[in-house]
């Protein structure tokens, strides 16, 4: 017997069998539902609301929401999906676009975050901005997870998600076909850069960890149906040093500098580039949906309304959005500001639990374990310790690149931090969370996001392309997975450190 799910808004109606997984009938029919934890019932961003009828396996809270990756069916029911708006797509129009321009595209795909620019192939300037979710996290927010999904017959599905997905930007940004795009560089992860074109990944996700290919790709769009002349994938390094790391080392020039300098790629998967006496490694530690805020209870991506900076001013917590909207969410960089604003005012001791007995005038916004910035955007206990197993992964991660380069942490001179949210991290409150060794506090820079740098730079010439080339074949890659420094770090940086003067 089949019973019928109505899915609002969309009033759509999917037949399903008895005892079928609410999630995957979503998902199956078309409908994206987030599922950062891989459908395990941790994280709680699948959740629907049941207007009518009742499931099995999954609780129902006072408002009616129900972990979908956990409730099988077993009546009729009608569901509104509540996170419907998480992938649409932000687009901001910077420069006015003239009809007889010449005109490219520079992408890159997160695993959270897609981030794409309209670029004047003549002047180099950005035009148009998109920004979205990645809507392959309906298949978890992490690259193994992905690559699982994949190996489980789902890759044409993966791939269909980010081609609608970069199809609908590239249509926002040539207007619908008016405007002829001549060519599209890519740098991505090299997960991602394999289900772009629908190759399968799993050789990645197990020792020994073999991509099938790193090497630069050309395509004309019109193989992947989309609206672009040319499409030029960036060369990767290895399964976990993609080209959005080559593109970063192009974009900050590290790679020529006399300096040692350290390049941190703050995401979901952390990278980590040494350049030192003209030598590149790097190394890639995976700290998780968390740091982009795709696992917390109230964490988005730096979209409008997304809180991204955190200060205490005379007493009274303040905050800023992205685009100075009201707030709806956090992304990492408001993370990274409010635990270290807490940290420093006593609120989070040492293990991420709360103190409701510090003096701090911030303890009024303690509440049932969260803490609250709105009455609706909050901190709980739950987000502190995913942060915790993200920062301690980037902190270990750099800590065991030095350690495993012989090179002491006191010889580093510069710090790029990079990534989406790079751009806006305060670097003295990474270092109080405990997401930098405290020797780097002076020396880290925030820059502009890398990735998409370095693919408009590899957009613009053709001498960059080969630039690219030639730094994904001269970094080395340092595997942390079995370093037994970086298991020892990974565990000690856990608990907070800051320690108040
Ligand atoms: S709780 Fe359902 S996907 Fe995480």
């Amino acid at each position: 017997m089949k019973y019928k799910i109505t899915v609002l808004p969309q009033n759509k109606i999917i037949l399903a069998d008895e005892n079928s997984l609410l999630s995957h009938l979503l998902i199956e029919n078309g409908f994206l539902v987030s599922s950062p934890c891989g459908g395990n019932g941790k994280c709680g961003k699948c959740k629907v609301k049941l207007i009518n009828g009742d499931v099995y396996g999954a609780e129902m809270d006072e408002n009616r929401m129900v972990k979908s990756c956990l409730a099988r069916i077993k009546e009729d029911i009608t569901v509104e999906l509540t996170n419907d708006n998480k992938y649409k797509i932000n687009l901001s129009n910077i420069e006015k676009v003239e009809p007889n321009g010449e005109y490219g595209v520079a992408v890159d795909i997160g695993t959270t975050t897609v981030l794409a620019c309209l670029v004047d192939l003549k002047s180099g300037v950005v035009l148009k901005k998109a920004t979205c979710f990645n809507p392959q996290d309906v298949f978890g927010s992490d690259v193994l997870s992905r690559i699982t999904a994949a190996g489980n017959g789902n890759l044409l599905k993966l791939q269909a998600l980010i081609l609608n997905k970069i199809y609908e930007i590239l249509n926002a940004f040539s207007e619908g076909g008016k405007i002829p795009l001549k060519k599209m560089t890519l740098a991505a992860n090299t997960t991602m850069l394999h289900l772009f074109l629908g190759v399968d990944p799993t050789p990645m996700g197990a020792y020994p960890f073999t991509p099938v290919f790193t090497e630069t790709r050309q395509i004309s769009g019109e193989e992947l149906g989309l609206n672009v002349h040319d499409i030029i994938l960036l060369p990767s390094v290895s399964a976990y040093i993609g080209a959005d790391i080559t593109a970063g080392i192009l974009a900050t020039g590290i790679h020529k500098l006399k300096e040692t300098a350290l390049l941190v790629d703050i995401g979901t998967n952390g990278e980590i580039v040494l350049s030192h006496n003209g030598e590149l490694y790097a190394a890639s530690t995976a700290a998780g949906p968390a740091i982009e805020g795709a696992s917390m209870q109230c964490g988005m991506s730096g979209v409008s309304g997304a809180i991204n900076s955190v200060i205490l001013e005379k007493g009274f917590l303040k905050y800023k959005t992205i685009y100075n909207t009201s707030a709806v969410g956090i992304c990492g960089s408001g993370y990274v500001d409010l635990i270290a604003l807490l940290l420093k005012e006593n609120i989070i001791d040492e293990y991420g639990a709360f103190n409701y007995a510090s003096d701090s005038v911030l303890t009024s916004k303690l509440n049932n374990d969260n803490f609250y910035l709105t009455d609706n955007v909050f901190l709980s206990r739950r987000d502190i310790a995913e942060f915790q197993l993200a920062k301690s992964a980037i902190c270990a991660g750099i800590e065991a690149l030095i350690h495993e380069c012989n090179i002491d942490i006191s010889q580093i001179d510069r710090v790029y931090l990079a990534g989406g949210m790079g751009y806006y991290i305060n670097p003295d409150s990474a270092v109080t969370v405990g997401m930098l060794p405290p020797y780097l506090a002076n020396k880290a820079l925030s820059t502009e996001n890398t990735a998409i740098e370095g693919a408009k730079k590899s957009l613009l010439d053709n001498i960059s392309r080969q630039e690219i080339c030639q730094i994904a074949h001269n970094t080395k890659t340092v595997e942390l997975a079995f370093s037994e420094y970086f298991q020892k770090e990974y565990i000690t940086s856990m608990p907070f450190r800051f320690e108040k003067n």
